[in-house]
């Protein structure tokens, strides 16, 4: 069976492109019998860019809920917080005495950090970045590697660290034996990166994002603040590039793309591929809101899902340290 393994950092509300980058993609595959599927909270990774304890607290919540009301099966699939199997943590040290520095001085997030200090005039370029930050793929490939995870459905985003994962995979199992699986990113084509009400990548960071499960009104307002160039209606438009495009052919299907792609060539009016975007998003996502706004009303159910999912993770994670303490020479001496 294969191991189909990825998370969600808890820091605010899952967007359109958490669900088409990762979720999506993720609770297909865990209908799959053979597939083994590990979905979880990144909690821990939230504390790198969010020490807002209440907004932590909520996003896990909103997270938890929008997994469960898209109709995840946890009868099959391991649905855990991260916090809650420690020897993610415990793993991510090991990792990190086997990982280069070099390694995580060319990661993305680091490398943006330090950028904007550098155009912000800042004289010292690591202002502001916390360990935590620099560090977070060796977090990220505890995450993977603790289970052998074989793939990782995650967005374009999150490629680099996936690659990541595999080197320190390699790494570790080159010093210490063959001890973990190398995962490979699964990424969805036309869904690979969302973009966002700006036009930027959709992102918690950008403030950009248009929410999964916006009520229908705010969801209505929400897509009609898309931008959008300035063509007027008759006038022939490249949906190529186009925002609510991309967006449209993340959820419709192939043929209903066809079929749009000839309305923005006879030059439909921005107004009118608003509607129509609007009204295929919320037909689509109606019925898992109503059990999303549900789910929120059941705190203590979703609390109970995630303590059973602890507790299966716990029995592959635990014993599975154990294998490693011992391969790396950390074990009782008598
Ligand atoms: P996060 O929480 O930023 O995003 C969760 C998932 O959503 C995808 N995604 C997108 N996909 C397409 N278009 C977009 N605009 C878009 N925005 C976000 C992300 O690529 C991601 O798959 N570090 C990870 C969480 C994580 C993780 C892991 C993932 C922690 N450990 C282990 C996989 C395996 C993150 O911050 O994702």
């Amino acid at each position: 069976k294969a191991t189909v393994l990825t998370g969600i950092t808890t820091t605010g509300t899952p967007h359109l492109g958490n669900y088409v980058g990762a979720i999506r993609p993720a609770i297909a595959a865990s209908k799959d019998a053979n597939v083994s599927p590990f979905y979880f909270l990144a909690d821990y990774h939230a504390l790198i860019k969010c020490q807002d304890p209440e907004k932590v607290r909520q996003s896990s919540l909103e997270i938890a809920a929008t997994w469960l009301a898209l109709g995840l099966d946890t009868s099959n699939a391991v649905f855990y917080r991260q916090s809650d199997v420690p020897e993610i943590t415990e793993l991510a040290w090991m990792l990190t005495c086997v990982t280069a520095k070099g390694l995580m001085n060319r990661a993305h997030a680091y490398k943006a950090a330090v950028a904007e200090n550098e155009q912000g005039g800042e004289n010292d370029p690591d202002k502001g970045i916390t360990m935590g930050l620099f560090s977070y793929p060796i977090l990220m490939a505890a995450d993977i590697l603790i289970f052998n995870a074989h793939k990782v459905p995650v967005g374009k985003d999150q490629i680099q660290h996936i690659e990541m994962a595999r080197d320190i995979a390699g790494r570790f199992n080159h010093i210490y034996g063959e001890h973990f699986v190398i995962p490979d990113a699964v990424v969805t084509e036309n869904a690979a990166t969302l973009a966002g009400l700006d036009g930027r990548k959709m992102s918690k960071s950008y403030n950009n994002t248009i929410p999964l499960f916006e009520p229908e009104k705010k969801l209505r307002k929400l897509i009609n603040k898309i931008k959008t160039n300035s063509l007027e209606p008759g006038e022939p438009k490249d949906p190529d590039g186009c925002t609510l495009f991309g967006i449209y052919q993340a959820f419709a299907r192939p043929s209903e793309v066809d079929e749009v792609r000839k309305l923005y060539a006879d030059g439909i009016a921005w107004g009118e591929m608003k509607k129509l975007l609007f009204e295929y998003i919320n037909d689509h996502i109606a019925p898992a809101r109503e059990r999303y706004e549900a789910l929120l009303q059941a705190p203590e159910h979703i609390e109970n899902e995630l303590q059973e999912g602890a507790k299966k993770a716990r029995e592959i994670s635990v014993p599975f340290m154990k294998q490693l303490r011992e391969a790396v020479g950390i074990s009782r001496i008598g």
